[in-house]
């Protein structure tokens, strides 16, 4: 494993079933796994194994894209922090930023735009897939089935042993994914697609690609700037469920598509990018700031679950829930105030001086207050996870250009602990 600082560091396991003892080698706060191998009580033992359902404390890979620290709120892309990128660069500087490592020069930026407006012609197959769609879908279903029949069209995909190609491809799917999404918003709507517009920035296209009317239409600055950050703030967010899912779906040499298209998967349940869409449910669902207690009752119960609170990484406030206020008093100026806010508001304010959330270290997440934000802007809380979903396709893509560029992974494939019956009789089914 590369190391930042070289270490002599050693932990010491001794097996109280043989009396073995290990020193296992401490690498930037890690142990290896395999280490464990050797503790065997009989020679032929298959050797000791770590246990970690859902891999609480389990490290997987090195990465050196996304930095977070958990217990101090701190994000960062490439090195920077998240306050600075959503305040200073574009989203298309943070995309350059995910894929190359750092932040582009005002020509490489111009360049990659051109590349990516070249990129975002639709074949037939996606417009066919669509059309087998009932409108009333899902349109993160929908937006699944769209990446698994663009990457119909790019058979080279395939080659994903050849860095060039990943690259190419890596920048096709970020260029096609607002496309997509917009051609899905439209479908549900039974509007014609729109043609996008390389005049426009990455959030302005999408924007004018979904709302627009007619050739007039022109995208308001606030909502740009607003869906431009929200897309930052989602960039990526290192091994979360949906990003260990393009990795582990990548491992065995799967197309970037069809990789891409299980990550949406993953990001589709509401434990995850689909928390977004359950807030703005659960907000409408209270319904006012007067039913609150009761709703806190039934969470302090185990009857029901705060959406939008809570983080396997942050034990403190999510660093993309505090800029997000900024951009909800912005896009709540131009639209008026979203009616649903103050039952969130309210939410919050109990939440952070209860014991039960407190004791939990339980704040406020990205998806807490985005909803909110999505829903002043025009959208269908059915569609916010597809936000959330074009957002995070950069860092998806970076990951998984990395995952195969790195000489120590392989196949990923975890082991279990065997604990159901054996050698049984298999009796006819008529005996049984
Ligand atoms: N409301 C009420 N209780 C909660 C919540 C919540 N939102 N989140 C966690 N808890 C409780 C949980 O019941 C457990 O209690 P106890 O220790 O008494 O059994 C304790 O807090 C620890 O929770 P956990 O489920 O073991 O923690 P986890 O790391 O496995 O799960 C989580 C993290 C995000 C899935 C969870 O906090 C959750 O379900 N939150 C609501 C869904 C949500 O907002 N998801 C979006 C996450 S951020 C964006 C993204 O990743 O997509």
């Amino acid at each position: 494993m590369p190391q930042d600082t070289p270490s002599n560091d050693t932990l010491h396991v001794r097996d109280s079933r043989t009396g073995q003892e290990l020193a296992l080698p401490i690498t930037n706060d890690t142990v290896p796994a395999m280490g464990l191998r050797q503790l065997k009580v009989q020679d032929d033992d298959f050797g000791m194994l770590s246990y970690d359902p859902a891999f609480k404390n389990t490290v997987s890979c090195t990465s050196r894209i996304t930095f977070i620290d958990g217990g101090r709120g701190i994000l960062e892309y490439r090195g920077y922090p998240i306050e600075q990128l959503a305040e200073r660069a574009s989203f298309e500087e943070v995309i350059w930023c995910l894929l190359e490592g750092d932040l582009p020069s005002r020509g490489q930026l111009d360049e990659f735009h051109a590349e990516l407006s070249g990129y975002q012609a639709i074949s037939d197959t996606v417009a066919k897939t669509l059309a087998g769609f009932p409108r009333d879908a899902h349109p993160m279903s929908m937006l699944m089935a769209l990446v698994v029949a663009a990457g119909a069209q790019e058979p080279d995909a395939r080659n994903v042993r050849d860095p060039a190609e990943r690259r190419a491809q890596a920048k096709k799917l970020v260029a096609r994914m607002p496309v997509l999404a917009a051609h899905v918003w439209r479908h549900r709507k039974g509007l014609a697609p729109v043609t996008p517009d390389p005049s426009l920035s990455y959030a302005g296209n999408f924007l004018r690609m979904v709302f627009a009317e007619s050739d007039d239409y022109t995208v308001d600055p606030v909502l740009e700037k607003a869906m431009d950050v929200l897309f930052t703030l989602h960039g990526d967010h290192e091994q979360n469920c949906s990003t260990s899912t393009m990795r582990v779906v990548g491992s065995a040499e799967a197309s970037p598509y069809n990789a891409a298209a299980a990550s949406i998967a993953a990001l589709s349940g509401p434990l995850h990018g689909g928390a977004n869409e359950a807030v703005l449910k659960l907000l409408a669902s209270i319904g006012s700031v007067e039913a609150i207690p009761a709703f806190m009752e039934k969470v302090r119960n185990r009857e029901a679950k705060l959406m939008g609170f809570g983080h396997r990484v942050y034990k403190s406030y999510d660093p993309r829930a505090r800029i997000l206020g900024q951009i909800a008093h912005d896009v709540f100026e131009l639209t008026g105030r979203n009616p649903l806010l103050d039952i969130a508001v309210e939410l919050e304010r109990i939440a952070l001086a209860e014991d039960y959330f407190k004791s939990r270290n339980l704040y406020p997440n990205v998806d807490f207050y985005s909803g909110l934000i999505y829903q002043s802007m025009g959208f269908e809380p059915e569609y916010f996870t597809v936000l959330f979903a074009i957002g995070r396709m950069p860092g998806w893509v970076s990951q998984w250009d990395e995952l195969m560029g790195d000489s120590e992974q392989k196949i990923a494939r975890p082991r279990q602990v065997y604990l159901g019956e054996r050698q049984r009789t298999v009796a006819p089914v008529d005996e049984r």
